[in-house]
């Protein structure tokens, strides 16, 4: 008989939403258990145990056409890097990489004359806010906004900068999905117009997907990811089997909020439910997975 190890904490990444300002520790509403945290409260109530962060940045200030604010290195997660590593040196911080928390229409890059999504200036924004992580200090930076070229154009200007330790970790398949609403009220970044199937897969087309991350390694990413994860299983263990980077999984906020509310409707326990999935993730084969059921790991796997 042969039973799975449960997975180990480091193989463990938790999303964090960060704001602007001090002592502010605000629940999202579609996300119980989950905080927008400002920079201090954060490290002041960071909970114990967890190994990995990706951090999720906004402003309250000015947003424009082509997400300026993001690159600012006075922002919220430029802030939060050093914060961080200051207080806890051996926590490994990635970045969320977009721009649709600082673009003044929500979409993850801006428009050109014509309205569409100009795929060549989004991904010129894109390397400008990865350097500005990078300089900051995170370990890895995992761009999502799903341009072509993006990471052959962030490792460009990595290099460039002479940023040579930063990891490159690419959202390299991702889906236009039905699961990532909560995580758009968290961040406030839902499209104003509009959706995101012009830049993000086809759940019907897993070959078109399946090749992204394909591209992606060619293009220097460092590390694959599949996102969303529960719905995807079948193209964490495709992309796992096709490549010897790592394979994270983003268990997205649907996938963890659908759980939290069986739950408390009485459908399901709650962590026996999360245990399941999380090891349904890992079966699939993926090396990490990005969850939000990270700090809660104690619970889930305790016998
Ligand atoms: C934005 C981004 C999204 C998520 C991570 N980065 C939302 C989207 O693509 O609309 C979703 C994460 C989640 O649902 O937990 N580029
Ligand atoms: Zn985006």
């Amino acid at each position: 008989m042969f039973a799975m190890d449960k997975p180990s904490r480091d193989r463990f990444i938790w999303p964090v939403f960060l704001v602007e300002g001090e002592g502010r520790k605000e629940e999202i509403p579609s996300m119980p258990g989950q905080f927008r945290w400002s920079v201090d409260r954060l490290v002041a109530e960071f909970p114990q145990g967890v190994k990995n962060v990706l951090l999720f940045g906004q402003t309250e200030g000015e947003k424009d056409e082509i997400g300026s604010a993001a690159a600012d290195m006075g922002g919220v997660v430029q802030r939060a890097i050093p914060a961080l590593k200051r207080a806890f040196p051996d926590l490994v911080v990635f970045t969320d990489v977009c721009l649709c928390a600082y673009t003044c229409h929500g979409h993850c890059g801006p428009h050109d004359p014509e309205g569409d999504i100009d795929n060549d200036a989004a991904c010129e924004m894109l390397a400008r806010v990865a350097v500005s992580h990078a300089r900051a200090g995170a370990d890895g930076v995992a761009p999502s906004a799903m341009m072509d070229g993006q990471i052959a154009a962030i490792r460009a200007a990595l290099d460039e900068e002479g940023v040579t330790k930063t990891l490159l970790i690419s959202y390299s398949t991702k889906f236009a999905s039905t699961m990532y609403g909560p995580f758009r009220d968290a961040e406030n970044s839902a499209p104003s117009k509009g959706d995101r199937q012009g830049y993000q897969a086809s759940y019907r087309d897993p070959d078109t997907a399946l090749r992204e991350s394909v591209v992606d390694e060619e293009e220097g990413a460092d590390a694959l990811m599949v996102k969303p994860a529960l719905w995807y299983l079948d193209l964490i263990s495709k992309v796992r089997s096709r490549t010897l980077l790592p394979v994270m999984a983003y268990n997205v906020s649907g996938e963890y909020s659908m759980i939290q509310a069986a739950a408390k409707a009485g459908y399901c326990d709650l962590y026996p439910a999360a245990r399941e999935s999380l090891y349904a993730i890992f079966r699939a084969g993926a090396t990490q997975v990005i969850s939000y059921w990270t700090p809660f790991y104690d619970e889930i796997f305790k016998d």
